[in-house]
């Protein structure tokens, strides 16, 4: 569901190119790893060390890339939609190859690899099930897939994906609510099976961060999910 339904912050709204084109210059000083890696850190199905090669899906400008490469020595390949950030994610050097192109048609041969990552890019996509598939499709069977997103009851609560431009307006980047069990469903449908969940919530460690979201404490904000292709 598009999350203009729920929006109660009411910024003008640009769409993903256009606002991750901007939002790289200050991206990373702005996004809270207690969003996504304080979840990746917390799970436990996950062996990465044991990875064979890796893909990680939405990559931007490889936070989540960088953060895999102290877990293990698989090569990482990425994809992203917008050029600007995948820029950034290349002066890193992490990635084995970098690709422009929508998670929902990668490009990329079937079945290549065991383990794929997404962080903080499903809101951006009006429909799952497509990304499931596509995944489903560039993963081995037995493979992983750990999809960490923000949390729908949080963007129900009214506060979209946004930031502030260079000119100071503060804008949205245009998001949609999936239901946790809408990924169960997509998942079911294209061949995954879930092996773990978690869910971050607005907590002290946030709070010291964004002190303003104490209307928000104990809200889930973010949640990890960990899936077997069969
Ligand atoms: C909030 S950033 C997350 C980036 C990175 N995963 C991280 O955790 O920092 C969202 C990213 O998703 C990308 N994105 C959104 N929709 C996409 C799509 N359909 N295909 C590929 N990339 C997409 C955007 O370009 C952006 O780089």
């Amino acid at each position: 569901m598009d999350h203009s339904h729920f929006d109660k912050r009411k910024y003008p709204i640009v769409d993903v190119r256009e606002g991750y084109g901007e939002w790289v210059r200050n991206y990373e000083q702005i996004v809270q790893d207690e969003m996504d890696v304080r979840l990746f850190e917390r799970l436990q199905s996950v062996d990465w060390s044991a990875a064979q090669s890796i893909l990680d899906l939405a990559c931007g400008t490889g936070r989540i890339g960088t953060w895999l490469k102290t877990r293990t020595a698989a090569p990482i390949d990425g994809v992203d939609i917008t050029p600007e950030m995948v820029e950034v994610a290349r002066a890193k050097n992490i990635y084995r190859s970098l690709h422009i192109a929508d998670v929902f048609n990668t490009g990329l041969p079937a079945e290549a690899y065991d383990l794929c990552t997404q962080s903080l890019a499903d809101e951006h996509m009006p429909d799952i099930k497509p990304l499931y598939h596509e995944v489903a499709r560039v993963t081995q069977k037995g493979g992983h897939f750990v999809i960490v997103g923000f949390h729908p009851q949080f963007l129900m609560a009214g506060v979209p994906t946004h930031f502030d431009r260079a000119s100071g307006e503060t804008v949205t980047i245009r998001s949609y609510v999936h239901l946790l069990s809408d990924h169960v469903k997509a998942a079911h449908a294209a061949g995954w099976t879930l092996l773990e969940m978690d869910e971050g919530v607005i907590d002290d460690a946030w709070l010291q961060k964004k002190p303003k979201w104490h209307i928000y404490r104990g809200t889930p904000v973010s949640f990890a999910m960990v899936w077997h292709r069969d």
